[in-house]
């Protein structure tokens, strides 16, 4: 398959389990080697680079986001966010932290481990730790996989409001055609391929749900 996601676009990945949605997005964020083909990332191959450079480009550039949260329960909210700081070897700046809590709605739970918190905030509280670095692009699988509608609402708006706001770029997948209408563009894989794509206009979610709606249920005959 051959993908480009243009800076500041909102990308949904579909397809049926196992027609390869987590690969495309393991080996597009440098988690996975490839066997062949090649990965660029604000025009730099990932596969030019070193293991420590490939770290680097990860830690900077690149934000992920997983359906199960990941949060280490023993820390608050504030100090979850605060952790790709602390790996990268800074120290964690208070004001950045605040702000990343505020982003996701969430300044009110700062001091909240993430047992005390809804699923909707903890994958917010997510996002906002994949986001403290302000990376170029973020991978997110099945982000909203866990969460009922109302707070996968929540979500999708903070994923369309980073890409709107700040020219981010999100790469997302999921099998929900809902969550999918906040896209600016839904491709749909089969079999490791791309079997098609929709352009859709992200402010018209009702009608962009229903056709790929319609599409899934062609693709899966
Ligand atoms: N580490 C691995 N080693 C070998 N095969 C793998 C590995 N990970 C995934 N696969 C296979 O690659 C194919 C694509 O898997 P992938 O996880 O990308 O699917 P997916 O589209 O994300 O599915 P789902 O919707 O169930 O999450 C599947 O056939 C899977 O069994
Ligand atoms: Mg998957």
């Amino acid at each position: 398959m051959s993908l480009k996601f243009d800076m500041g676009t909102f990308t949904a990945i579909m397809g049926p389990s196992g027609s390869g949605k987590s690969t495309l997005l393991q080996c597009a964020a440098g988690l996975d080697r490839l066997n062949g083909g090649r990965v660029l990332i604000a025009g730099i191959e990932l596969d030019s680079l070193s293991e420590q450079q490939r770290t680097v480009l990860r830690r900077d550039s690149i934000g992920f986001v997983f359906q199960a949260f990941n949060l280490v329960p023993s820390l608050t909210a504030a100090q979850n966010v605060e952790l790709p700081m602390r790996f990268a070897g800074h120290r964690p700046d208070a004001y950045e932290v605040a702000q990343a809590l505020a982003e996701v709605g969430l300044s009110d739970r700062a001091d909240h481990r993430p047992s005390e918190l809804s699923g909707g905030q903890q994958q917010r509280v997510a996002l906002a730790r994949a986001l403290i670095t302000r990376p170029a692009v973020l991978f997110a699988d099945e982000p909203t996989g866990a969460l009922d509608t109302t707070t996968s609402r929540d979500v999708l708006e903070r994923l369309r409001f980073i890409v709107d706001r700040h020219q981010q770029t999100v790469v997302m997948v999921t099998h929900d055609a809902a969550a999918a209408s906040y896209a600016d563009r839904v491709v749909f894989l089969a079999d490791g391929q791309v079997a098609d794509t929709i352009d859709q206009n992200p402010t018209d979610r009702q009608a962009n749900a229903a056709a790929v709606a319609a599409r899934m249920t062609r693709l899966e005959r």
